[in-house]
């Protein structure tokens, strides 16, 4: 079986990491016995560079036309005055949305020789082991109306809307339960039902699909997005499995990554389209550039 893949290394320490991942990768196929073929494309800063845009038509259609997307990172101090509609975060939600992938998976573990780069003390990250379910398709990112306008009195309102419907909110919630299932069976679904109906909506169905899912073999808790922001780093081992909206698992999911010491440690999988998205890192790292720090191993 041959396998294509979309590479696209983007920004910053995406490049570097992106290299040293098709390397890798070219040795498991050798190994498992299958092949892959890499197409690489311009994304984000560096297609702004080249083309003005951060995501071109063609490299949208090598996304859509391949097995899998790998993709590096995305921005940088360069383009951070551009107007919001071009800078290159644009090509990352672009990709998401127009492959349908709305199930963001980030594994959250902390690798015990690396337990002291955490901020937090040993004991308390130690054995962390969560896995982070966040809804990437759709909440308050995708929701209308959005954007800036002016009042009659010369000052200015900015918009986004958070939006969640049943069958958004039911999908996400079986790739959580699903993902538990083949873990320690605990899922623990975030939300801010206290104050926003669009969460208030997003408990009620959770508490739907685990019942008549057919998921009961799972264990179900709700908790509020404050309180867990205060829990993953007052006992981040109480949590196998935690499932929440698109901005929270933002949040979230760069909190958890601290656990682990570094947000370089924490890859994703953005599943549910046809194709499916892999991130080896997040952030863009312009700070470590260029300084072959990527692979510690190739370090002299
Ligand atoms: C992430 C990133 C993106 C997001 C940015 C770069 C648009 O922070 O994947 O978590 O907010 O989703
Ligand atoms: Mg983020």
């Amino acid at each position: 079986m041959n396998y294509k893949i979309a590479v696209l290394p983007g920004d910053g320490i995406g490049p570097e990491v992106v290299r040293e991942g098709t390397l890798v990768l070219s040795q498991v196929v050798v190994l498992y016995g299958f092949g892959v073929e890499f197409e690489e494309g311009l994304v984000g800063g560096a297609s702004i560079d080249a083309h003005g845009k951060p995501l071109i038509e063609s490299v949208l259609k090598l996304a859509k036309e391949s097995d899998a997307v790998l993709l590096g990172a995305m921005g940088g101090p360069k383009w951070d005055g551009l107007d919001y509609s071009i800078r290159p975060e644009r090509a990352l939600l672009a990709l998401r949305q127009e492959l349908g992938i709305f199930a963001n998976l980030r594994p959250v573990k902390l690798f015990s020789a690396l337990a002291s780069a955490s901020t937090l003390r040993h004991e308390v990250v130690e054995g962390t082991d969560l896995l982070v379910v966040r809804e990437l398709t759709g909440g308050i990112y995708f929701g209308q109306p959005k954007g800036i306008t002016r009042l009659p009195d010369g000052t200015e309102r900015g918009v986004n809307t958070e939006v969640y419907t049943t069958p958004e909110i039911e999908r996400i919630a079986h790739v959580a339960f699903e993902a538990a299932r083949k873990r320690r069976k605990k899922v623990t679904s975030v939300d801010k039902a206290n104050v926003l109906e669009a969460t208030e909506l997003w408990r009620k169905v959770v508490t739907r699909v685990h019942k008549e899912g057919g998921h009961g073999d799972v264990a179900l808790e709700h908790m509020l997005v404050d309180n867990c922001a205060m829990q993953l780093i007052r006992d981040p081992k109480q949590f196998d499995v935690i499932v929440t909206t698109n901005m929270f698992g933002d949040i979230l999911s760069d909190e958890a990554a601290m656990l682990t010491g570094s947000i370089g440690m924490l890859p994703s999988a953005s599943l549910g389209g046809k194709v499916g998205m892999y991130e080896p890192v997040h952030g863009s790292a312009p700070d470590i550039v260029g300084k072959d720090m990527a692979n510690p191993l190739r370090r002299s």
